[in-house]
């Protein structure tokens, strides 16, 4: 597909100068999700709620969940020797390799370092980043601006996570929500492609209270308080989160296609963060988007935080839906408050 001059000329404004009409792309994804499933009857054994409620509240019917000695960055490792085989990368190539998650294997080192080691990426850079769910579209705009400053040739860009170490087994608002996995994605200078077209990200750290893990940093550490207070769990505010994520994921989405000068009719598929069916159709509707452009897969899932678009464009990809030329449109929403959208030309 032949994108409009105007849309060239926005998108990289420094590349016919500066950069020399280096773009970067998308060269190929991968995803991992272990193997184990726990489903909505499985957890109404444990908590007060049922299948109808989780299915007509959120669309999640299950998710998967790691097993004891796998760890995020097992997960990781995964999705990213997936994306390299897909691609026809060898680990050695690859420059950076950065971490999207919330659920590290330890606060430090970075899981992006234990990653490098588990896939032999020896020469790679490597550093986590923490968007929450926001996670891989920061990390796609972060890893971008090292391949259009030709700083980096080959970037590994990882969301994952391991949520099922802080999901409160005890609290029904939130542990039906939640899952395991991870998806990455390399980035490449690919001359025949725009690549990425643009990105915004966004942040409100007054509203960081909505969804947050109270304990285990410098403010609240581990003791033996904050562990009978359960402060080492996930909490939120459903509700409220809920209507932040509409407002935030419809503004973003409008700021990148305003940008590029592009129509909802424009985009092929919307891959939107899979929180919750709900807050999907509302965006969707808010955006004029017929529900074919729009991919779900939260049903197989659930909520799986940095993991969640990368995992979704590795399922559009492998089942055929994506085409060269595709525009796509990722849309991402999620704690601090953190918001981001991206088209990309696939
Ligand atoms: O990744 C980004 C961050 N997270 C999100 O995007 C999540 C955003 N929020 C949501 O998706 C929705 O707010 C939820 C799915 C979490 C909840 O749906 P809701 O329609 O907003 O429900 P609610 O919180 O208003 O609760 C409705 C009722 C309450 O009972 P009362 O007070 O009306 O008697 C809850 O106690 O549903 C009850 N409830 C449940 N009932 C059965 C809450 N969780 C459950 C449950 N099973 N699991």
């Amino acid at each position: 597909m032949t994108l409009p001059q105007r849309i060239v000329d926005f998108v990289n404004p420094r590349a016919k100068h500066q950069f020399k009409g280096r773009t970067c792309s998308i060269r190929s994804v991968g995803s991992y999700v272990p193997e184990k499933i726990l489903t909505n009857h499985d957890i109404a054994q444990r908590v007060n709620t049922s299948d109808e409620w989780i299915t007509s509240r959120t669309g999640i019917k299950e998710r998967r969940i790691a097993a004891a000695d796998q760890y995020t960055s097992h997960l990781a490792a995964n999705a990213a020797l997936d994306a390299l085989k897909k691609g026809d990368v060898k680990p050695e190539e690859v420059d950076l390799i950065i971490v999207a998650t919330i659920t590290p294997d330890m606060p430090f080192p970075a899981t992006a370092c234990l990653v490098q080691k588990i896939i032999g990426a020896e020469k790679a850079a490597a550093f986590d980043l923490e968007a929450a769910c926001s996670g891989f579209i920061y990390g796609l705009e972060i890893g971008q601006q090292f391949i259009m400053s030709q700083t980096c040739n080959t970037v590994l860009v990882i969301g994952a996570e391991k949520l099922s170490t802080i999901i409160d087994w005890e609290d029904r608002n939130t542990c039906v929500l939640f899952g395991d996995g991870a998806g990455a994605a390399i980035l490449q200078n690919r001359p025949d492609s725009h690549g990425l077209l643009t990105t915004v990200m966004g942040s409100d750290g007054n509203k960081g209270d909505l969804l947050c893990m109270p304990a285990g940093g410098s403010k609240n550490p581990a003791n033996g308080d904050t562990i009978k207070d359960r402060l080492h769990y996930l909490r939120m505010d459903g509700r409220e989160t809920f209507k932040h994520a509409v407002n935030a994921m419809y503004k973003a989405a409008r700021e990148v296609l305003n940008r590029c000068q592009l129509k909802i009719s424009q985009i092929k598929h919307i891959i939107p963060h899979q929180a919750n069916k709900r807050i999907i159709s509302a965006v969707s509707d808010r955006l004029q988007a017929t529900k074919d452009q729009v991919f779900i897969n939260l049903d197989k899932y659930g909520n799986t935080s940095a993991a969640s678009v990368a995992i979704a464009l590795d399922e559009a990809a492998a089942n055929g839906c994506l085409k060269r030329g595709d525009l796509i449109l990722l849309v991402v929403f999620g704690a601090g408050l953190t918001w981001g959208a991206a088209i990309i030309e696939w």
